[in-house]
């Protein structure tokens, strides 16, 4: 039961006709407990309040479904535009952005120039980007250009998911180039030939990609609302004596909040992924897909 509801939230997250009529009705539905509103002001009022208790935010314009050339700047003015508005309010805030929305699929050559114009924006106002993993097909390309942007940017990370076959090659030849990374399990629909379909395995691969990427030295973003994984990744970090600096853990927005405080009083650094942005739909069924309890969330809410 649970497969099928979460086969059934991702398929209609991927489903541009849905999406766009989702918008027309705003963040209705329960979304707003997962995103942090349509317009950017809303999105930083979110990262102050955050700011405020103890936690570092990374904003992302949602913007999935992209036709066009021209939808792709549009994408790309918003992460300009996103950044300004980080740097004008003095936030304590990233830049989290995916690269279908910015043309990968139309043209990389053209995705890769608007990479490299947010890149010279985020450098001169000091704030670091991070490129989310999206599915596997757009697995190789996005580390391509990842390692391409490398060569001459240092603010830049990616996302590595544990569910993938393929993913302990990656950290380990990414370790080697002391890549700042976000290790997630992975969120999207995929084929038994290229991804763990156990949990466990998914779990078990997650752990040692943590333990493998924090032992190579390099930066560590461990994005997980999982206690389990959480206290053994805690366990890992005091028996090898790894600073406090090469590690940080994320959540998103609405998602285990208590754990989110627990984590902050206990000293480590921890970062909420905010989104934001009118193409909140695909966003918001994937977290509606993870968890089936937040199903029952929605309905309720829908009778307020
Ligand atoms: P798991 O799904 O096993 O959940 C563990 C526990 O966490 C649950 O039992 C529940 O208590 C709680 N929980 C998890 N999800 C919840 C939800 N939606 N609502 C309420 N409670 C929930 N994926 C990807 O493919 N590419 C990416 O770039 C990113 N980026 C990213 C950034 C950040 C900051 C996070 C935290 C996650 C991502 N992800 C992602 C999503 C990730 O791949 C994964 O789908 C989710 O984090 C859920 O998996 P957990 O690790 O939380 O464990």
């Amino acid at each position: 039961m649970e497969k099928m509801m979460r086969s059934f939230f991702l398929t209609l997250g991927k489903s541009s006709r849905i999406g766009s009529l989702a918008r027309k009705y705003g963040l209705k539905l329960g979304a707003s407990r997962f995103v942090a509103g349509v317009e950017i002001s809303s999105a930083i009022e979110a990262v102050k309040k955050l700011n405020k208790q103890g936690k570092m935010a990374t904003l992302d314009h949602l913007g999935e479904f992209i036709r066009g050339k021209e939808e792709a700047a549009h994408s790309a003015n918003m992460c300009l535009r996103t950044l300004k508005a980080i740097a004008a309010s003095n936030a304590n805030a990233n830049l989290s952005l995916k690269l279908t929305s910015l043309g990968l699929d139309l043209d990389s050559k053209l995705c890769e120039e608007h990479m490299r114009t947010i890149l010279d924006a985020a450098a001169k106002m000091n704030i670091f980007v991070r490129i989310d993993m999206e599915d596997y097909s757009h697995c190789q390309p996005a580390l391509d250009l990842y390692k391409r942007l490398r060569e001459s940017y240092e603010h830049v990370g990616i996302v590595i998911q544990a569910y993938l076959f393929r993913s302990e090659q990656d950290v380990h030849e990414l370790g080697l180039n002391r890549a700042n990374l976000r290790l997630v399990k992975g969120a999207y629909k995929e084929a038994e030939e290229v991804a763990y379909p156990q949990k466990t395995d998914v779990d078990q691969s997650f752990e040692r990609l943590i333990k493998m990427h924090l032992q190579s030295g390099s930066y560590t973003a461990i994005a997980t609302h999982d206690r389990a994984i959480i206290d053994t990744a805690k366990r890992f970090i005091k028996e090898q004596g790894i600073p406090v600096e090469q590690f940080e853990f994320q959540m998103l927005y609405g998602i285990c909040e208590e754990l989110q405080d627990e984590l902050v009083r206990d000293g480590y650094r921890v970062r909420i992924y905010v989104p934001y942005g009118e193409d909140w739909f695909g966003y918001f069924m994937r977290r509606l897909a993870e968890r089936p309890d937040n199903v029952w969330f929605v309905l309720k809410n829908m009778w307020k």
